[in-house]
């Protein structure tokens, strides 16, 4: 028996619980069912924590995934009864900063023609993968506010950019395009106005490029990239780019996927020879969180779309090593979408329990 994988799950808040609740479910049948060895180790986290006893991620927890899990499993934070959202940013930078997920992978991948929303366009013209820095950029905190509530007020948030991080991001980027087949990779960046930044990314970039002479390796400043991806996202293999402008493409590529209900993402840490190896050799916990947020309008509704959840507990499963099982989550993912097993936000009727029951009576006669 290979040793047990520690699943740390935290639901969050809003429609968070309900979509984890079927990604559960999915994990679930793995450990029951096929004799995944998988453990799932529950985590009350969250806007109810918070307001109920003050806690938003306590150090003992952050070691004990640090130390023990493999993987953490994600809904979404963000509650309209805590407007300063700390208990959000301390558990998911809490994460990403502090197990140092320099990438996060968002697939942008339409699974079914009908999901993509451009004219004369199909899902084989749909078919990219960002990957997003996620350690760095206007995302550190760094700033302040002085004068504040005066008329004088300044307001400054500090965009932090280090040879290191934005190397590795880089180069995990044309890493993930030649593990992956990809011919292309496209750096979207903003050197234009942001010309110590952002020229930096540019530099890395081509530098790095000139080690990978198999792969196209193109810029694009990032508004020309919101234009080009509603024009013609087919141009677009492997994306890398800063924190923030990966925040918001993947939204704008959400909606080229049918929608925030069917995005899934992975944070992680490439290990990759001669570049970021891990000084202790181990593998890293990964974080695995569908794109969207917690959706308060939808919460307790049954209305939120699962599939986002199902997609990331696939990414999940291929990164712990059973690439198989992410391959067929992601079709029967695709048979929910084509039979009209799915909720309305992508044009079915079910509620998120029934598309969970629908996903695992799939599962269980798909083997
Ligand atoms: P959101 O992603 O929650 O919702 C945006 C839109 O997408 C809404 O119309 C919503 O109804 C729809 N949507 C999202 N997920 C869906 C699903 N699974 N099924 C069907 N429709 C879905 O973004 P928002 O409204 O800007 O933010 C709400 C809260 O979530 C905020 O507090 C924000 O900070 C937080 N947030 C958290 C995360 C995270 O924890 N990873 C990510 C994004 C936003
Ligand atoms: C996301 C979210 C977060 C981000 C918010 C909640 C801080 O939008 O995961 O995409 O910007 O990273
Ligand atoms: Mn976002």
């Amino acid at each position: 028996m290979p040793p047990e994988k520690l699943i740390a799950v935290i639901p969050g808040d809003g429609i968070g619980p309900e979509v984890i609740a079927q990604a559960t479910r999915v994990l679930e049948f793995y450990r029951d069912r096929r004799g995944l060895p998988l453990a799932l180790w529950p985590l009350d986290l969250g806007a109810d924590r918070y307001l109920r006893d003050g806690t938003t991620y306590p150090p003992e927890v952050h070691a004990r995934i640090a130390r023990e899990a493999s993987a953490v499993l994600l809904g979404a934070l963000g509650d309209p009864r805590v407007p300063g959202l700390e208990h959000a940013r301390d558990i998911l930078f809490g994460l990403r900063f502090g197990l140092d997920l320099y990438a996060n992978v968002r697939p942008i991948r339409a699974l079914d023609d009908r999901l993509v929303p451009l004219r004369d366009r199909g899902m084989e013209e749909v078919d990219l993968v960002v990957l997003r820095e996620n350690t760095e950029g206007i995302y550190v905190g760094m700033g302040g506010q002085f004068k504040r509530g005066t008329r004088d007020e300044i307001a400054i948030n500090e965009d932090v950019n280090t040879r290191k991080g934005v190397e590795r991001l880089i180069r995990a980027g044309f890493e993930y395009a030649v593990r992956d087949g990809r011919r292309r990779v496209h750096l979207v960046d903003k050197s234009n106005a942001m010309r110590h930044a952002h020229e930096l990314w540019y530099r890395t970039f081509f530098e790095l490029a000139a080690e990978y002479p198999a792969i196209e390796a193109k810029h694009v400043y990032v508004d020309t990239m919101c234009l080009y991806l509603v024009q013609d996202p087919s141009q677009f293999d492997v994306v890398v780019t800063c924190n923030l402008f990966g925040d918001i493409i993947t939204d704008l590529g959400a909606a080229l996927q049918g929608g925030l209900g069917m995005a899934a993402s992975a944070n992680v840490h490439p290990t990759i020879t001669g570049c970021c190896s891990d000084p202790h050799g181990e593998p890293r916990v990964a974080l695995f969180e569908p794109v969207h947020g917690s959706a308060p309008p939808l919460a307790g509704k049954d209305l939120a779309n699962p599939l986002a959840s199902v997609l990331t507990v696939g990414m999940m499963l291929g990164h712990l090593g059973w690439p198989e099982e992410e391959r067929r989550l992601e079709q029967i993912v695709a048979r929910a979408v084509a039979g009209m097993h799915c909720t309305p936000d992508v044009g079915g009727a079910l509620g998120t329990r029934a598309v969970g029951d629908w996903v695992l009576d799939a599962l269980a006669g798909s083997f």
